[in-house]
């Protein structure tokens, strides 16, 4: 959130940050959201997730209108994606594309496999390799023989949150692997952490054509979508074409 709030202001925007405690209750947190709705020096409402177990996420993440829903999380947007309408599309795997993109000059009939089904991160990534014309399969915790799927993959997605569970020999030779875990570990020095993604990147990258590093891969592309979708937003409130390029 910190990293959000500033790479805003450093883009031009401005950002105004609402700290609920923890005990917040749920109506409180609906008439923030729909007074942020009605505001129009407001163009896009972010929810930080996940939120205190007492409230209904859902609920809350319904309240948000789907034109200022930066993060792509109202089923509105879900939908509009899904049926390749214009939506606004969450940032994560969004970002990912612009990374797959920059590796792989051609993805039509390539493999994607997305390890993970959130709905944050492994459906609308689904939804935008389809739409790349990608042949998708989502893989998650039941999956039978895991890696020997993941082997399969010309381009590999891993977004479970567990901590290098991707190895070496889960990689086909040359595939773009895109690494989306950011898990904290314990670091050799004692009292001190670490991140690592959920690929054992040093393994993987002997065998990959193309691989993101935890941290500073997707990280930096989630915030930069988010600055794109408020762009978007604002745009679109205003009635301005958007950019092809944006
Ligand atoms: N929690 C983890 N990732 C995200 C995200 O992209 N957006 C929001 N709002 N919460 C999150």
């Amino acid at each position: 959130m910190r990293n959000k709030a500033r790479q805003t202001v450093a883009a031009g925007m401005r950002s105004f940050e609402h700290l609920l405690p923890a005990s917040t209750s749920q109506a409180e947190l609906l008439d923030t959201v729909r007074r942020l709705n009605r505001d129009p020096a407001v163009h896009g409402i972010l929810v930080q997730l996940p939120l205190p177990s007492h409230l209904a996420e859902d609920e809350v993440i319904e309240a948000i209108d789907p034109a200022k829903d930066v993060d792509g999380f109202h089923p509105i947007n879900v939908g509009r994606l899904s049926i390749g309408a214009p939506a606004l599309v969450p940032c994560t795997p969004y970002g990912c594309t612009l990374l797959i993109r920059e590796a792989v000059a051609d993805p039509t009939g390539l493999h994607a496999v997305i390890v993970g089904r959130s709905n944050i991160v492994g459906k609308p990534m689904a939804q935008l390799l389809l739409a790349m014309n990608c042949t998708v399969t989502i893989a998650h915790s039941r999956t039978r023989d895991l890696p020997g799927l993941a082997r399969q993959a010309d381009i590999l997605v891993a977004a479970v949150g567990r901590p290098e569970m991707v190895r070496g020999d889960w990689i086909k030779p040359g595939a773009c692997v895109i690494d989306v875990g950011i898990n904290r570990v314990p670091a050799a020095e004692p009292g001190k952490t670490r991140l690592v993604g959920d690929v054992a990147f040093a393994e993987a990258a002997e065998v990959a054509g193309a691989i993101t590093p935890v941290p500073g891969g997707v990280g930096p592309m989630t915030i930069a979508c988010l600055l794109r979708n408020t762009v978007v937003a604002a745009c679109r409130a205003r009635g301005i074409d958007i950019p092809a390029d944006l």
